[in-house]
């Protein structure tokens, strides 16, 4: 009875358009060489990383994770940043933007499953990989068993992994995996490994426990696969493509990306697999996205699914969003995570979102995928510019042929004959590949109701809608394709669009075409129920979007995006995304009306059966000027009468940071509690009167800097400290940021008297610890030494108060304007002067307000522009509303354009941009600013 239930709820979900476990009720996972199960059922998993604390907008969650499932993803992938959720040891927040029970249920409705990665540790780009700044003053070496570092981490995990445990698929949510540390491969301490898992399943994980590894793949997993620390899945990570964006061009420069089979009893996992990049070199992401673009994809994703058959994919990343705040691990990027991903920042889709749905849509559909083989191509090329691999189905016989050129850096376009002796028979047929480009060719395969011999062009999806099969295949645009079908008796073909030539000898319906447009083929009879075959290119069959209802599936074209679908009675309702134009469904006959959001669209039936219409364009979006800029100085700081008073005496003698300080009294920012952002000293002095020097060194991490002043008469600036990344456990980092002299000018030092140096630094996050060698992730920040001569000092800190329960502890650092509250939008600026163009080193704010009014039912996102060229010689933060949305300057990165998330962003109301510039020098600031729009479309959410 339970079985029958649950192959009852399996086939609702798979009705329903969810994939199967997806679903209310609770199931079972389990695996075996070939792929994951879920109650029994093959699953090829096709998940897609996002960072929810890198979309600090939970509305905007459900549209990302929907644009995931409307791909063909059926998982997404998500690190669970400890820094985000934990100011201070036994603090802990999961509300509003740090609501992962939201998430989590956002997921499920979105019909994903979840491979859920708490760390500990995360890596990501993020500050400390995840490990709040708070534990560098904890003792004992990061990533390990030491008991320092034992407690806070438990401490960590006995709040995430209930909540994780409460959505699992064994409980009816969507967790299917759960990631254990992140390519722990270099410090092997298997009794860290194991405790994570022990305390994962004290709190209630009980579906598989995986960890991604890196780089040496064997080492970790294969070592240690039934010791202390093994886990159950191990996967593997590839960046074939690096992450030197400014040569979109290379070919593979880190390898061929083939996942490797860690273990014979379980599926091959592609944990991470490259699918954008850092932008190491500050080349900007649209160049990112270009180095892993479609051809990439094609290639490199098609050659690891056919050759290594890997059933467990994990694409990073799916979205990348933005690191808002102090959530930057500084060293590798700045605040945009766009990753040049399938979906930018601002969420639009872009050419390789299309080849993730072509691709998406393919193992989707093809149910054989899941359980393969690896076989002697059956399919030999008549060119050897062009080769062949090959997997089948050990229980069907359905064979993947990956046909590309024997020279993977080759870029001309071959062509070639295939001998290929499919299941069914022998046959010759044409192909066509295009330099670094890849096609899975199917042979032997009931397809519905049909059985496909073989085809030439490749799969994109095929649904039963209303008692016919509707076929998506496409193939390079001018391209040869040959597709031969089965019948018991001769069908009727009525070519109702385009060139396609049919032929039927013996038991086989052969059709020879070219790729071009939209080829529309019906064939009926032939002892089969009706195909309705659409014949592609890479372009039109991208169109395509591929939605469940409880009426069985549906296919449109013309929209921007589908969402889901639903029918009752004649009409078929769309929550979609429009841009204008012509649409057109592919649902049962039954459906005579379209629905999409709110409008009724008038439409038409086609000779093809399927309905068209047309969208309307969306209104024009109209956004105002940026006009009325007020400022104001600030930098109180550097006065040498300012009352510090109630700051924190920074007294300390020792430190547990492995980095011994230069000079005494320790002032390492993290141990007086200030983790993220700018931090002020003053340092008092009483002055010999022959005091020449001042000697400052500080560690800022990649982007820093400090500004000086004496008694209140500005000295300069210097450059940060940076983490040494030679990525080789032998090298330690340099905390050595070189010389920081500042010449004491005549007439400002008072012999005798108190004098005071005010010094602002900048943290710019803190250093990831990948190679787990604690040196890394435990630099310190802020002053590292200071002397003025020989005359000692007493020095004052004063930081960030963290006390913004909505916007978190990577919101704001201490500049006296985030302690006074001149970022937020209730701050009263009128009497704030005229903004002037001039500013004089130090701190300036610039304020302004505008009036939004959005058309409504529309997506629009909403951007500020920094025009003109920046100046390394300021530093802006952008504060929307309070929210840190980021940083600008000519020394900060190639960032021009800011996204103002909605949400944060009032799409209808007032709304207040804060900048704060710190200037090195007398500069003039930063403009012309404006606002823009990244796209348009009418939305159904
Ligand atoms: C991987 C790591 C990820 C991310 C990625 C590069 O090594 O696991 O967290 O850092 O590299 O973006």
């Amino acid at each position: 009875m339970r079985r029958l239930l649950a192959v009852f709820l399996v086939l609702l979900c798979v009705l329903l358009g969810a994939p199967a476990g997806v679903g209310a009720a609770a199931h079972e996972v389990t695996y075996d060489r070939y792929s994951l199960k879920v109650d029994g059922e093959r699953l090829v998993l096709q998940s897609a990383e996002f960072h929810y604390f890198r979309l600090p907008s939970p509305e905007l969650w459900r549209d990302v994770l929907e644009k995931f499932r409307a791909a063909g993803f059926n998982a997404v992938s998500i690190y669970f940043s400890w820094a985000y959720h934990s100011p201070k040891p036994g603090v802990y927040d999961f509300t509003g933007v740090r609501d992962v029970d939201r998430l989590l249920r956002t997921a499920r409705q979105a019909g994903l499953y979840v491979i859920a990665r708490p760390g500990p540790y995360i890596n990501a780009e993020s500050t400390g990989g995840g490990l709040p700044a708070w534990v560098k003053t904890v003792p004992g070496r990061a990533r390990s068993s030491a008991p320092g570092y034992r407690a806070a981490y438990r401490e960590w995990l006995h709040r995430i992994n209930p909540i994780i445990a409460r959505h699992q698929v064994t409980r009816g949510g969507p967790v299917i995996l759960y990631n254990a540390e992140n390519e722990y491969q270099v410090n092997t301490d298997a009794a860290y490994m194991q405790d994570i898992q022990d305390q994962a399943r004290a709190d209630g994980i009980d579906v598989p426990i995986t960890t991604n590894d890196c780089c040496d793949a064997g080492s970790w997993s294969s070592t240690w696969a039934t010791g202390p620390g093994a886990v159950q899945i191990p996967g593997v990570d590839d960046y074939p493509q690096s992450f030197e964006c400014a040569d979109p061009g290379v070919w593979g420069p880190w390898g061929e990306g083939l996942t490797e089979r860690l273990r014979d009893d379980i599926p091959v996992f592609a944990a991470e697999y490259q699918a954008g990049a850092i932008d190491l070199g500050n080349a900007g992401y649209d160049k990112c996205r270009e180095l892993t673009g479609p051809a990439y994809m094609k290639y490199f994703y098609k050659n690891n699914l056919v050759t290594t058959g890997a059933t467990m994919f994990s694409y990073y990343m799916g979205y990348g969003g933005t690191n808002w705040g102090w959530l930057a691990q500084p060293n590798d990027v700045y605040t945009s995570y766009d990753y040049g991903a399938a979906i930018t920042e601002a969420r639009q889709l872009t050419p390789k979102y299309d080849e993730f749905k072509r691709q998406g849509y393919f193992l989707e559909a093809v149910a054989p995928l899941a359980k393969t083989e690896p076989i002697t191509s059956p399919a030999a090329p008549d060119n050897p510019a062009l080769t062949t691999t090959a997997r089948a189905n050990p229980d069907t016989g359905t064979q993947f042929v990956l046909v590309k050129h024997a020279d993977r850096a080759a870029t001309g376009t071959d062509d070639a004959t295939l001998d290929w002796a499919a299941p069914d028979g022998r046959h010759r047929v044409p192909v066509r590949v295009r330099g670094r480009d890849a096609h899975v060719l199917v042979a032997g395969y009931d397809l519905g109701g049909q059985r496909l011999v073989l085809s030439t062009s490749e799969i994109m999806t095929h649904a039963l809608i209303g008692g016919r099969d509707v076929a998506v295949l496409y193939g390079t645009a001018g391209s040869p394709g040959a597709t031969i079908l089965r019948y018991g008796s001769r069908p009727a073909v009525k070519v109702l669009e385009g060139d396609v030539r049919a032929e039927f000898t013996g038991s086989d319906l052969r059709l020879d075409y070219t790729h071009d447009r939209l080829a529309r083929v019906l064939v009926t009879g032939g002892g089969r129920r009706p195909l309705l075959l659409l014949l592609g290119t890479d372009e039109t069959a991208a169109g395509f979007w591929r939605a469940g209802t409880g009426a069985g599936p549906v296919l449109v074209r013309g929209t921007e995006l589908v969402r889901s679908a639903s029918v009752s009675g004649e009409t078929l309702r769309l929550a979609a995304d429009t841009a204008g134009g012509p649409v057109e469904v592919f649902a049962g006959p039954a459906v005579r009306r379209l629905r999409i959001g709110a409008e009724d669209v008038p439409v038409t039936r086609t000779p093809s059966g399927s309905l068209v219409g047309a969208t309307r364009a969306p209104e024009p979006v109209r956004l105002p000027a940026l006009t009325a800029w007020r400022s104001r100085a600030e930098a109180p700081e550097a006065a040498p009468g300012f009352d510090d008073s109630r700051w924190t005496a920074a007294d300390h003698t020792t430190t547990i940071s492995p980095h011994p300080p230069k000079t005494l009294p320790v002032l390492y920012a993290d141990d007086y509690g200030y983790h993220y952002g700018n931090v002020w000293y003053r340092g008092h002095f009483t002055a010999a009167g022959s005091e020449t020097r001042i000697d400052l060194n500080a560690v800022t991490g990649l982007r820093g800097n400090y500004l000086v002043w004496l008694n209140g008469r500005y000295l300069g600036s210097a450059a940060g400290g940076v983490e040494a990344d030679s990525g080789d456990a032998s090298t330690p980092p340099n905390p050595d940021p070189g010389p920081g002299h500042f010449d004491v000018p005549p007439g400002v030092l008072r012999p005798g008297a108190d004098n005071v140096i005010s010094v602002l630094v900048a943290n710019m996050g803190h250093n990831d610890d990948w190679i787990a060698d604690d040196l890394r992730f435990k630099q310190p920040r802020g002053l590292v030494a200071a002397s003025v001569g020989g005359t000692p000092i007493s020095w004052r800190i004063q930081g960030s108060p963290g006390t913004d329960p909505l916007r978190g502890p990577l919101n704001n650092g201490g500049l006296y304007g985030e302690r006074t509250g001149w970022h937020l939008p209730t701050y009263p600026d009128k009497s704030w002067k005229t903004a002037s163009a001039e500013l004089a080193p130090g701190v300036t704010w610039l304020r302004t307000a505008f009036r939004l009014d959005l058309p409504k039912g529309q997506d629009a996102p909403v951007g500020l522009r920094f025009g003109g060229e920046p100046s390394p010689a300021y530093r802006v933060q952008i504060f929307l509303n309070g929210w840190n949305v980021g940083q600008y300057g000519g020394d900060i990165g190639p960032q021009r354009d800011f996204v103002l998330p909605a949400g944060l962003l009032d799409e209808h109301g007032t709304n207040t941009i804060a900048l704060a510039v710190t200037a090195e020098q007398p500069v003039t600031g930063p403009g012309p600013i404006t606002l823009f729009t990244y796209g348009n479309v009418r939305t159904t959410r």
